[in-house]
């Protein structure tokens, strides 16, 4: 089968696409051609050599996919050949062909197409688990949420905005600013002209935000721990900005009582990513039919220019996701 390959650790031009073994199918997975995926930063990161995939998966970059069941294992009960399915993977989403666990793939919304389904798995499945499993956010609370734009950024809104929270974002541009207000941001701040935590704490009368989504780490995490309410909640899921913090102020999290956990979802265990691919079908797939929800994306761009792809999002262009079609 054809694959997204990358010739030596480095950058975008060492992506290609050539020849891959088809992976072989379990006796409780299905076997799907790939129509969609999306890119993630964590592709650009294994394509520098910087993230491993973990043990057991495949070494072909792309944490999700949509597409069609073409084969099922002996044991799978819920899906039959033709169906359309989307999924979150530990990796190989680009290639023609992936096996998912039965139970880790979504059946895809009536209404959207392969190239819509293709962006939701990884950017809505971690912001819910951020957010209401981790984070533990409650009906009405205030949210801040980082990178606002960003593919986590944009569904973590729409999950904020459906707890019916009051949701703030932090941004770098005046058209980011818009598209996050207009999924549901209550406040969007431009970070390169103001200290968010400020900002933050001016509009909740000092008291800060209950649960804060956070990818940036070392640059941001002194205003973090001054805009978070007590009894907060940080979840840590990048450190784009850096990973060491001189003089860490570590009397807040006494004064404030907070909790701050780092996660990852790539590593997760099979059990765990069952069970966050189950409630969210049954919660959230239901209001992707209504409208309620959906898929941000970018662009859709051929897999043959998946080498533009990574240089669009590393240079931070992106609003929502960016889709690759695989074309087979
Ligand atoms: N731990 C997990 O389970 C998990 C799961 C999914 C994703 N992630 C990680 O979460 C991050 C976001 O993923 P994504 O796919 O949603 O990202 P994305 O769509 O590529 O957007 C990332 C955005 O972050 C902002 N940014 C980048 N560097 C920054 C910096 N140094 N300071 C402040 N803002 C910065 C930029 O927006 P502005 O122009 O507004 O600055 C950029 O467009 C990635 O690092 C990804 O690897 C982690």
């Amino acid at each position: 089968m054809k694959a997204i390959l990358v010739r030596q650790s480095g950058g975008p031009e060492e992506l290609y696409i050539g020849d891959a073994p088809v992976p072989e199918l379990g006796e409780l997975e299905i076997k799907v051609r790939t129509k969609a995926t999306a890119v993630n930063r964590a592709d650009i990161l294994q394509r520098r050599g910087m993230y491993p995939p973990p043990p057991g998966a495949s070494n072909v970059i792309g944490l999700e996919m949509a597409g069609e069941v073409v084969e099922i294992g002996a044991k799978v009960q819920k899906w039959k050949i033709g169906d359309r399915v989307f999924a979150l993977l530990a990796g190989g989403g680009c290639a023609e062909y992936v096996v998912v666990d039965e139970q880790v793939a979504m059946p895809i919304p009536d209404h959207l197409s392969f190239e819509e389904a293709a962006g939701i798995a990884e950017v809505f499945l971690t912001a819910y688990q951020s957010l209401i499993w981790i984070g533990q956010m409650e009906t009405g609370q205030n949210v801040l949420i980082h990178a606002g734009a960003s593919g986590v950024g944009t569904a973590a809104i729409q999950i904020a905005k459906w707890k019916q929270g009051r949701i703030f974002v932090t941004v770098s541009t005046e058209e980011k600013i818009k598209a996050c207000q207009a999924l549901g941001a209550t406040m969007a701040i431009n970070y390169k002209e103001f200290n968010f935590a400020e900002k933050v704490l001016e509009a909740t009368d000092g008291k800060g935000v209950h649960v804060l989504i956070d990818f940036i780490g070392a640059a941001y995490m002194k205003q973090n721990l001054n805009c978070l309410a007590v009894d907060g909640h940080m979840v840590m899921l990048a450190l784009m900005g850096g990973h060491k913090v001189e003089n860490f102020p570590l009397g807040k999290l006494l004064q404030k009582r907070l909790t701050l956990t780092g996660t990852t979802l790539r590593n997760r265990s099979l059990e765990y990513k069952r069970k966050l691919a189950q409630e969210f079908t049954s919660v959230c797939l239901p209001k992707f039919e209504t409208g309620e929800f959906k898929p941000v994306i970018d662009q859709i761009m051929s897999w043959e220019k998946v080498k533009e792809a990574h240089e669009y999002i590393e240079a931070n262009k992106n609003i929502g996701k960016v889709v690759l079609k695989v074309e087979n």
